[in-house]
């Protein structure tokens, strides 16, 4: 990803910065736009794994929708160009006054968590006189086999609406006149690298789908959600997410009806490998027991690693030398005063000195969106690649 040319000009930015890759990113979604296409199927890019402009842009011009989790991202998608009818409206908690916006933006349709939160949008629609068009979030208690915190499908998550609340939930639906029910939506989790646990997802939208049917509602969207992980462990040898197989089990295992579409919600697949965080070594202590590598960035910049014990691959970025050869372990570690400010234990490297530059690859999602300004750093600043003027090649 960095060649040398690249790494000379590296050298003269202020560091740490985000690079990002805008050329891979724009092959990234071209190849998902277009395998999504020869299955009919339509992908809103979720706002939350990156919501820089110059991503944002990119995304809506290579024809994604938006998926959003606060009226906050509701409003950037739509100041970006996103049409409102290609924004979804997700979370658990989403407040009166972000309901009150999204109707009067008119967006697509919102997510819904509760049948409390079907009272409060059906009430809000006929203060406006408008109906809103919702989807039902089911909790289909499916293990997504990935890391606990980035799980969400299971009984024991906070989301969505349980099987045993649909009866409760059509109900209501019947008596608000202000609700139109459009789709059923799921989303189980994150970093998800078994695609059989999409198989399993399938069975459960497939029965659901039937359910509904049975009772007289006519779906038109079934929304399966994100989560398709990433190779973090070798960027440079999975750059590009195999999307092929992913579309491939929704269109073999899922039982679409007459007229129905199929949604999806990814965020991470699409701009996680365009991102690296670059820094300085700032010192090397070498202790008894360990090498530190001290940098000068830290989890403000790169939460991750600190909050889920997250893998990403490091790299020395300084033009190889002679002492490259001599390859030694470093604890990477960030300047901020918490134990849990590493990005990596035993990192194998080429012995490194103050001044060289480090790469914490597999960075664009869920990386500069987590930031914080902690022990008052700096805003989070970037270096971009150009953009391809013919995404074709
Ligand atoms: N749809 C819904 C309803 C979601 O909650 C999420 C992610 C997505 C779509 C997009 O999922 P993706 O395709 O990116 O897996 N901060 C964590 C990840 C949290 C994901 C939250 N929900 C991390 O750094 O791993």
């Amino acid at each position: 990803m960095f060649d040398a040319n690249l790494i000379e000009s590296f050298f003269i930015q202020e560091t740490p910065f985000y690079y990002y890759d805008l050329t891979l990113l724009q092959k990234t979604l071209s190849t998902a736009k277009q395998v999504a296409d020869v299955h009919g199927f339509q992908v809103h890019y979720a706002l939350k794994a990156n919501f820089n402009d110059r991503i944002l842009n990119l995304i809506r011009e290579a024809g994604f929708g938006a998926d959003c989790v606060s009226g906050n991202e509701v409003r950037k998608a739509i100041e970006i160009g996103f049409n409102a009818g290609d924004v979804v409206f997700a979370g658990v908690g989403k407040s009166d006054k972000e309901i009150s916006d999204a109707l009067d933006y008119d967006i697509f349709a919102f997510n819904v968590e509760s049948i409390e939160e079907l009272k409060v949008i059906n009430a809000l629609a006929a203060d406006r006189g408008k109906k809103a068009r919702v989807a039902l979030r089911i909790n289909p208690n499916v293990d997504a086999q990935t890391h606990q915190y980035i799980t969400t499908g299971l009984d024991e998550n906070k989301f969505g609406i349980a099987y045993w609340q649909l009866g409760d939930a059509v109900e209501v639906l019947g008596q608000s006149e202000h609700l139109e029910l459009i789709g059923i939506h799921f989303h189980i989790g994150s970093q998800i690298i078994d695609l059989n646990v999409f198989k399993s997802l399938c069975v459960k939208v497939n029965e659901l789908n039937n359910w509904f049917d049975e009772r007289g509602f006519r779906l038109r969207v079934l929304n399966v959600g994100g989560g398709l992980g990433v190779d973090y462990h070798q960027p440079d040898v999975h750059p590009i997410p195999d999307f092929r197989s992913y579309f491939s089990i929704f269109n073999d295992f899922l039982e679409r009806k007459p007229g129905q579409e199929v949604h999806f919600e990814l965020g991470r697949a699409l701009v996680s490998q365009c991102g690296s965080l670059i820094s300085r070594v700032l010192y090397v202590k070498n202790g008894l027991k360990k090498n530190f590598l001290i940098l000068d960035a830290g989890m403000t910049e790169l939460m991750r690693p600190a909050l889920y014990q997250a893998y990403h691959q490091i790299e020395k970025l300084t033009a190889a030398t002679e002492s490259d050869e001599e390859q030694l372990r470093y604890d990477v570690v960030g300047p901020i005063c918490e134990s849990t400010d590493c990005f990596g234990k035993e990192v194998p490297l080429p012995k490194c000195e103050r001044g060289d530059l480090i790469a914490i690859r597999t960075a664009g999602a869920y990386g500069e969106v987590m930031a914080s300004r902690y022990n008052l750093r700096d805003e989070i600043r970037y270096v971009y690649s150009p953009v391809l003027t013919d995404v074709s090649n």
